[in-house]
Formats: C-alpha cells, sequence, structure tokens
C-alpha cells in the first residue's frame, strides 16, 4: 500500500466521460486497496493525439525540446469537438501564440525548464519580467501537457523543488522551509561558460510579498504532469514527497488561529501588490483547498507521509464547511446579513463573525442577480470584503470546493453580470473597482492600480483559461466560446498585453506588458481545452462525497 498510483490520477482517458474524470473520494482513499492501472497509452493513440495536435511542433523554430517521449494529454478520438477544421488549418491566432510561446522559453543547461514572464523587447523596464513566474508558468506547463510535451513541465518542476531546499532569507529574517519560490532566472556567465540559477522568495520582489500560492501552484502542478502523462515516478520520488510534506508543514502547522482559513498578508497571490486582499483571500483558499486535495491523491501512506494525510483529511473537512458557510453569498444570505443583529455572544449568535449590516457596501444590491452567487473576497472578524475575484471562483469550481449547485450559481452571476465581468475583454480580475479614498487606503496611493487597471478591475487575458475550465466543467462551453471568440478578435493585434483597462476591459492597460507569456498560454490552453474537454482533468477534481455540503437551502440552489 505505497503507491500513488491511483486516486484522481488515472491518466486522462477518450472514454471516460468529463463526471468520471476524477473521483478522489476520501472513504475511498483510506479505506479501500489500490487498483494499478494500465496506464500506458497505445501507439494508435499517441499517433493519433499527435496528428491532431497540429501546428505547433512543426512550426516551431528550433526549441530543442525533447519529444521523444510524449504521451500527451490529448485524447483525440472520442473527443466532441475536435474538429478537422480546427485541427489542419489552424487558426492564424493559435499559430502565433505557439511561436510567441516557444520565444519565451528558459534554459538551464541545454534543457528547457520554463518560461519568462513577459518576452516584451519594447518595453524599457525589464523588472522581473524575464523571470520564469511559478505562478505564470502554469498555463505554459499545461499547454505544453495538452501538446504531448512533458519534459518542460518536469524539469521545472525538479528545477523548483530543488530551490525550496535553498536556505533563504528577508533581512536577517530565515523564512520557512517549505517556501517555493515566486520566481526564479537562469544567469549565464558567457566568459566562464557556467549558467547558474537565482531564485527570489520575496526577498527581491516589489514590497518583499511573500508568494504564498507557489506552492499551492506546484502541487497542482504535480497533479497536472502525473494525470497528463501517466508517469507516476516522479511524484513518488522521495524528493517531491518530502517538497509535498515541506509544503503542507507551513500551512497545516497549529497556532493562534480560529479559522481553517490560512491567513496572509497583502501581495501573497496573483495580486502581488497592496489591494486589501490581506487576512483570508479567497484565491489563497481555493488554491489551498485545490492543493491539499492534489496532494492527498499524491501523497504515500508511507510512516512520514500517513500523519499528513490523516491532518489533510481534517482540514479539508473544516474547510469546506468555513467556505461554503461563510464565503458563500447569493441574494438570500445577502438579504440574512442585510438584517444582522450585532453583538451576539455565545454559540447561538447567527452573525458570528460580528459584521455590521452598515459595512455592506452599495454596489452589491444592484450586482447580485436573484439567480447566481459567488465566494466573496474575505471573511473576518467584522469584515467582508464583499469584492468579486475571478481567480478563486474558478478555482473554487475546479477543485469542487464549491458544491455542484454553487458552482452552478457561480456560472449563473458570470452570465447575469456578463458586461461587468467580462464586458469585451475576459477576465475582470476583480469587481469592482477601488476609487477615492477607497483606494487611497487600501492600495496606499498605488498608481499603478488606479480604478479599472491592473489588479483594481483591470481585465486578465490569463484568465480565460480558468474561465474555460469552469465553464466546461460545469457544462457551459458556450460561455467559454463566447469568451474566447471575444479574445480572439484582440490579442494578437494588441500584441498579447498582460491586462486591459476600462470598465468594459477596452484599453490596452496603462503599464501592461505585450507578449506577456501567460496571456499567450492562456489563450491556448483555453483553446485546446475546448476543442478536447478531456483536458480538464488535468486541472480538476471532481466532487469528494465526504465533503458533504451544508443543508441550508438559497434561492440560487433552488432555482
Ligand atoms: C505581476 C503580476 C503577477 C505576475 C507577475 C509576472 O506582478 O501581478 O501576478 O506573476 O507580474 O507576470
Amino acid at each position: 500500500m505505497d503507491s500513488i498510483r491511483d486516486f484522481g490520477l488515472r491518466n486522462v482517458s477518450s472514454q471516460c466521460s468529463l463526471s468520471e474524470m476524477d473521483d478522489n473520494d476520501l472513504s475511498r482513499l483510506l479505506d479501500k486497496p489500490r487498483i494499478n492501472i494500465d496506464r500506458k497509452r497505445s501507439f494508435d493513440e499517441r499517433s493519433f493525439s499527435e496528428l491532431f495536435n497540429g501546428i505547433p511542433r512543426q512550426l516551431a523554430p528550433e526549441s530543442n525540446i525533447d519529444c521523444s517521449y510524449s504521451s500527451g494529454g490529448r485524447s483525440g478520438l472520442a473527443t466532441p469537438a475536435s474538429s478537422a477544421r480546427n485541427s489542419f488549418e489552424p487558426h492564424p491566432v493559435v499559430v502565433d501564440a505557439w511561436d510567441s510561446l516557444r520565444r519565451t522559453l528558459v534554459y538551464f543547461r541545454g534543457q528547457p525548464v520554463g518560461t519568462v514572464a513577459a518576452c516584451d523587447h519594447a518595453s524599457e523596464e525589464v523588472l522581473n519580467y524575464d523571470q520564469v513566474f511559478v505562478r505564470d508558468f502554469v498555463p505554459s506547463a499545461l499547454a505544453f501537457l495538452m501538446n504531448g510535451e512533458p519534459d518542460i513541465v518536469k524539469n521545472f518542476l525538479l528545477k523548483t523543488l530543488h530551490l525550496q531546499g535553498w536556505e533563504k532569507r528577508v533581512d536577517r529574517f530565515k523564512l520557512g522551509e517549505g517556501v517555493m519560490p515566486a520566481s526564479f532566472k537562469v544567469l549565464h556567465d558567457p566568459a566562464r561558460k557556467t549558467e547558474t540559477l537565482v531564485a527570489d522568495f520575496g526577498e527581491s520582489a516589489i514590497g518583499r510579498v511573500a508568494p504564498v500560492d507557489s506552492g499551492f501552484w506546484w502541487i497542482i502542478l504535480l497533479r497536472a504532469y502525473t494525470k497528463s502523462t501517466g508517469d507516476f515516478s516522479l511524484a513518488e520520488t522521495p524528493d517531491c514527497q518530502r517538497g509535498i510534506r515541506l509544503i503542507l508543514n507551513l500551512c497545516l502547522s497549529e497556532g493562534f488561529d480560529t479559522f481553517p482559513t490560512l491567513l496572509c498578508a497583502d501581495g501573497c497571490c496573483m495580486i502581488d501588490r497592496r489591494m486589501g486582499v490581506y487576512g483570508y483571500p479567497i484565491e489563497i483558499q481555493a488554491l489551498f483547498f485545490m492543493a491539499l486535495r492534489c496532494a492527498l491523491a499524491m501523497l504515500k501512506p508511507d510512516a512520514e507521509g500517513k500523519e499528513f494525510i490523516e491532518r489533510i483529511i481534517k482540514r479539508l473537512h473544516a474547510l469546506s464547511y468555513h467556505m461554503r458557510t461563510y464565503f458563500w453569498l447569493d441574494f438570500q444570505q445577502l438579504n440574512v446579513i442585510y438584517r444582522y443583529k450585532t453583538e451576539e455572544y455565545s454559540h447561538t449568535a447567527v452573525n458570528k463573525f460580528n459584521v455590521i449590516p452598515d459595512s455592506i457596501p452599495e454596489w452589491v444590491f444592484d450586482f447580485m442577480p436573484t439567480v447566481g452567487g459567488y465566494f466573496i473576497g474575505n471573511v473576518s472578524p467584522a469584515r467582508m470584503d464583499f469584492r468579486w475575484f475571478a481567480l478563486g471562483n474558478c478555482v473554487a469550481i475546479l477543485s469542487s470546493l464549491a458544491t455542484p449547485e454553487q458552482s452552478m450559481a457561480i456560472m449563473d452571476l458570470i452570465e447575469a453580470r456578463w458586461e461587468e465581468l467580462v464586458g469585451e475583454m475576459p477576465l475582470k480580475i476583480a469587481y469592482p473597482a477601488l476609487e477615492s479614498h477607497e483606494w487611497r487606503i487600501m492600495t496606499g496611493c498605488d498608481p499603478k492600480n488606479t480604478r479599472w487597471s491592473y489588479h483594481n478591475g483591470g481585465s486578465w487575458p490569463v484568465l480565460l483559461w480558468l474561465l474555460t475550465a469552469a465553464c466546461i466543467k460545469t457544462g457551459r462551453p458556450q460561455i467559454a466560446r463566447k469568451a474566447i471568440d471575444l479574445a480572439e478578435t484582440r490579442l494578437l493585434k494588441d500584441g498579447w498585453p498582460e491586462y486591459y483597462d476600462g470598465k468594459l476591459g477596452r484599453f490596452i492597460g496603462k503599464q501592461a506588458r505585450k507578449y506577456q507569456t501567460w496571456s499567450i498560454a492562456g489563450y491556448l490552453v483555453a483553446k485546446m481545452m475546448l476543442e478536447d474537454p478531456s483536458h480538464l482533468g488535468m486541472i480538476s477534481l471532481e466532487e469528494d462525497k465526504q465533503l458533504k455540503p451544508m443543508i441550508r437551502r438559497s434561492s440560487s440552489w433552488t432555482c
């Protein structure tokens, strides 16, 4: 019983339906014997998938990627939307995207190990956009996996794992052992003909922000790699097992907490500067939940792993209850909060966190549709951040942190508030924007985060892949299609900007980089997933029946 071969890590198969693609169930984990499944793909299947992968490899400039083994994740034959038109006559935007993505490859001692954040030669300031960011590499990695090129992903996972082992300090303060870097860079010394890696764990980052999301993305990506390739040997290595445990150790340790959510400072995730997301940001909670479930699928129940497995299971129960109960907002719940009494003491309190109804911002009452709902940005004593955050809500759907009803309600809300959340460019990172006094207080007068720009209500094309995945999972591919069509009309023409500005996302962002890698990769991943929805299994987890949804009716659940 020390293999990790089952538990939702079956290779994505063309035969299985979307709902069967993952069935990671806590009860199965603990009780049932693990079944070895045949992960070898037939030659036919592989060659067919390579055929249908079409474009990229052939059109690419010498990429030096060793493609000799690429079982890929593509299932080809039985996929509903794998049309010959798309495969043999690739969309010109897709061709350009692959070309541009390959130009971002970073090599270390002859091996591709990642992609830089942006290749904007016109931009005067490079800042740290020439680095390989862990979070930015995720869509690149998925694109390569979907295209049957797993080696770069494996190299990346191993290199970052190695970096995790470094001793890291900010001034005189030593950081936790399991911290994964925000980004890294390869330094070339042409004279000595040497290459070395330099990593940033937050000690050089603007604002010295902690990359809490990096470790979670690393675990999620390790599972995606395993699921896509059927190569279980990587996740099973003692080094990877230790890497997972170290990351978890940082977030499962006991302290003064009264909530199962993870307490973070501002700038701890994709929004990596002050934006009032400190506390218990939804992005981190959703990634935390997903990483816990992925880790559970990969940890071996050996002497060291067993204890972690137990801790994970307990935390998942508490976390899903807390999130589904206290972060969830729909019309009915908003009405409940609106009528809250305050100063309630003891276990009978309804308003547990003593939220003052006067603190509900005016915009929510208009924004909330009769049918639909979402996980709000943050919940802590007397503080509910009612803003909508795209990444957290999409990851909540993908990880099944959201119950099936809640997932449907999130999609209902996106449809009902299309103009606000998508407008002319998918997808708003957060809604609404902070303005005036609130902007001054929350962002510290940040000129990059003015209203409807950058993290403050800007529109980020990278989020398209997450929206598409959520759409496919909830059975609404037509929404994804609409969003991709919108993006397709602008992205290439505008030079793959990092973000767009304005209430409708019409303007290329004030300080947006061009040729931003994750805008390119996010688009490709969205395209490939829509064409072959079986790719979804790499990045999605089915509902765990053991994590019971709360028995509480709300308007959007019944409709
Ligand atoms: C910006 C983004 C951050 C991203 C980085 C590199 O700082 O806010 O999320 O990782 O750029 O693209």
